[in-house]
């Protein structure tokens, strides 16, 4: 894998290897030291076009695992918001040794303009761009999905069978886009549930059903409901009538909570707004996987960052037992 830049073209082959390689690392991350000598001198940048708290945090952390240097470098204060090109700033990171560029930009396409540009022969990793897509979200969504199914090992595993209902701002997540696109390529089913104004034109192309009704959604026995943000910043128009409104018809409350099947779970990529898409009673339920989401999104991105930059195919995961880690990570607690 040289870049990792959307679900839709990700083969299924790469998309389990990466949550496969996943297991591994998560197993790395139950260790007293978590750190692994794996990508040391390789150099990490973290572009940030766009706000991010959890996604950017994620992904520094993924890399300081694994022992990269790790650049952080923001929009906001940087030459950027002088007017410099995206082709200048990939040209700066280039001249400073960059092996890996994770990029999070409000255009969708930014991320494979910069793969496919020539500006930069670094690894390009999509953290979101746009409403397009946002890869590893779906693949720790994947990943969580699996584990909650499978329990312990669940190498190897696909989705088949599994009914993920994904709910709400359809038209401008790039979650949903990649959940939808990595979720078929792993053999689930998926149903969107949103407003009307909030399903995307092009939505018949998807492979997805679409219900407008959260009640009928829930009735059906999703295995996940995965609940998106409404996402007022992207917004141009009123898509609903009020907030209120759009909590009744369309949030997960205390009585929707209950009449999911026990085993089901609800998730939330984050940042949650308590109170509209989601209540706090579903979000701090023992079925919300939030904070799993978040754990997992740290396995999920040191795989991809190992896969983009130690592995040729043939390149073998740290694995829990492996003499050589448990030295070099003895050596690195001491630093
Ligand atoms: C998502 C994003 O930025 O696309 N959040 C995230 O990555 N944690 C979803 C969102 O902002 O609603």
């Amino acid at each position: 894998m040289r870049h990792l830049l959307d679900t839709k073209s990700l083969a299924r082959r790469d998309a389990l290897r990466i949550l496969d390689v996943a297991e591994d690392m998560a197993d790395t991350q139950r260790r007293e030291v978590k750190k692994l000598p794996t990508l040391r001198g390789k150099t990490v940048v973290n572009l940030f076009f766009e706000d991010s708290t959890r996604t950017r945090i994620s992904f520094e952390a993924a890399a300081k695992r694994l022992s990269a240097d790790v650049i952080n470098f923001s929009a906001k204060g940087s030459s950027v918001s002088k007017g410099e090109s995206l082709q200048d700033t990939a040209q700066t990171l280039q001249a400073m040794g960059a092996d890996a560029v994770v990029i999070r930009h409000g255009a969708s396409g930014a991320p494979r303009t910069l793969a496919t540009s020539g500006w930069i022969s670094a690894g390009v990793v999509n953290a979101g761009d746009g409403t397009h897509e946002h890869p590893t979200q779906a693949l720790l969504d994947a990943f969580t999905i699996r584990k909650r199914r499978f329990g312990g090992d669940s190498r190897g595993r696909d989705l088949a069978g599994a009914k993920v209902t994904i709910v709400g701002d359809i038209l401008h997540s790039r979650v949903a886009r990649s959940n939808v696109w990595l979720l078929e390529t792993l053999g689930a089913e998926v149903t969107l549930v949103a407003p009307p104004t909030l399903v995307p034109q092009d939505v018949s192309a998807w492979p997805a059903r679409v219900l407008y009704d959260l009640d009928e959604a829930i009735a059906d026995g999703p295995d996940a409901l995965m609940m998106l943000r409404i996402q007022l910043e992207r917004m141009t128009a009123a898509y609903f009538p009020t907030e209120r409104e759009y909590s009744r018809r369309w949030g997960l409350d205390a009585l929707r909570l209950a009449a999911l099947a026990p085993d089901s779970i609800v998730m939330h990529p984050g940042p949650m707004n308590r109170g509209l898409e989601i209540s706090a009673e579903a979000a701090d339920s023992p079925r919300s996987t939030v904070l799993e989401q978040v754990a997992n999104g740290v396995s999920v991105r040191m795989a991809a960052l190992y896969l983009l930059l130690a592995g040729a195919d043939e390149a073998t995961p740290p694995s829990q037992d492996s003499p050589t880690d448990k030295t070099d990570a003895t050596e690195g607690s001491t630093r």
